[in-house]
């Protein structure tokens, strides 16, 4: 194979996106030959470009047009159309998260081992912004052991405008979780792929705190590393203007990202060793302090759907693998399980559990969800954290 024929299904707000870059040719040996969406109006401007459209992604997945496909459809979905795709022989790369629980995300990763030939990628684009490799550097080499980690991501406001624009949003059964799920779900990846996945954690949810809706939009949460790092994940999407910043100690000092700034205060001596040998009760090991520029991603996702089909032409080695996803949609429900049963929860989650628990809030969910059409928007501007 030397060009991908690739196929998207759904064409929202992402999947609008993808098609976009795409069309413009920013992705080089890549041809975007079928779209799918089930809503037909969604399909005519491609249409009118030539480009194969279905109504049923089953039917475009079974077109013999197609080499890949993006899934970029409503949570739910990503587990039933991620199977059957890879099962019909489809590079699949599956937008976040990879699943809406974490027992769907096992069954979508036990099929895609059963198909090792075929690339099975998640588009978790934060992987590729210059300043989160710099932390993941500075934390394989600078910062010693890990200490504490603080993420405050209150940046993530939405209005209800926003949660009425999709019948799906913010609700137990059209998409399995609020905020943790959604919004800051790309935050969990990082948490995880920069510190590892915690040992143990303690999640307070506040549902519907904000907005109408009965999901959770406000969580403030506690975790605990296997080395007895310990951290704090405060988020929501009822806060304005809110903060966006992650603070990592070692014992070799402190990086701190916000405001679009990275410093590093880099402590002369390891903390723990300092404090052992120091024969003064006040001292503090001196210090640098660094300030690390960084560039931005020109476009985080495109880079990352080069990569998924340098991938699949290539072999070369994936930036986030599908089965990496795995990670943020266990944190997301973890978090919110833990709340609702009042009770810290050891890793791995028992997912079976969760999807239990989640049903029941499916049969006894009595919200009245509003939905409105909203003006077309830019909603691209969420994108840099
Ligand atoms: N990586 C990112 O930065 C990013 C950003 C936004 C959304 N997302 C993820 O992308 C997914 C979609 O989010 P969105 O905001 O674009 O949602 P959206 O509601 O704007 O779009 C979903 C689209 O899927 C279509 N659809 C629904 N059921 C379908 C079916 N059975 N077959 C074909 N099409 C179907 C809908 O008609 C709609 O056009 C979510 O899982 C979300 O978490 C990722």
């Amino acid at each position: 194979m030397k060009q991908v024929r690739l196929g998207i299904v759904g064409l929202g707000n992402i999947g609008k996106f993808h098609t976009n870059y795409l069309l413009e040719g920013k992705i080089s040996r890549c041809e975007l030959t079928a779209v799918s969406d089930a809503f037909t109006p969604n399909l005519e401007p491609f249409k009118a470009r030539g480009i194969a459209t279905f109504e049923k992604c089953e039917d475009m997945i079974r077109s013999g047009k197609i080499d890949a496909i993006v899934v970029a459809t409503p949570h739910f979905l990503h587990t039933t159309l991620g199977i059957d795709a890879l099962q019909n022989g489809l590079h699949t790369m599956i937008e976040k998260p990879i699943s809406a629980h974490k027992a769907d995300a096992e069954k979508l990763c036990a099929v895609a081992r059963e198909h090792p030939k075929q690339v099975f990628a998640g588009m978790f684009q934060m992987r590729v912004e210059p300043r989160y490799l710099k932390i993941r550097k500075l934390i394989e080499e600078e910062l010693g052991k890990l200490v504490r980690v603080n993420w405050i991501i209150t940046d993530w406001f939405r209005t209800e405008a926003y949660y009425a624009s999709g019948g799906w949003r913010a609700t137990w059964k059209g998409e399995g979780g609020g905020v943790l799920l959604n919004q800051c779900l790309h935050q969990l990846d990082m948490l995880q792929w920069l510190c590892g996945m915690p040992a143990r954690v303690r999640g307070f949810c506040q549902l519907g705190q904000f907005h109408d809706i009965e999901v959770e939009d406000n969580v403030t949460c506690y975790l605990e590393w296997p080395n007895g790092a310990t951290g704090v994940f405060i988020s929501s999407t009822g806060e304005a203007p809110g903060s966006n910043r992650l603070e990592l100690c070692g014992t070799r000092g402190k990086v701190v990202l916000e405001n679009n700034r990275l410093t590093f205060t880099r402590n002369d001596a390891d903390m723990l060793e300092f404090s052992r040998t120091v024969k003064s009760g006040f001292a503090k090991p001196e210090v640098w302090n660094v300030e690390i520029p960084f560039d931005n991603a020109s476009n985080a996702h495109a880079s990352l759907m080069q990569n998924f089909v340098d991938a699949i032409l290539d072999g070369s080695p994936l930036t986030a693998p599908g089965y990496e996803g795995m990670g943020s949609v266990e944190l997301a429900n973890v978090l919110l399980y833990s709340s609702l049963i009042n009770q810290s929860i050891d890793l791995p989650m028992d997912g079976k559990a969760w999807e239990s628990k989640l049903n029941e809030l499916i049969a006894a969910s009595r919200h009245e969800k509003k939905v409105a059409t909203v003006q077309t928007e830019d909603f691209t501007k969420s994108f840099r954290r």
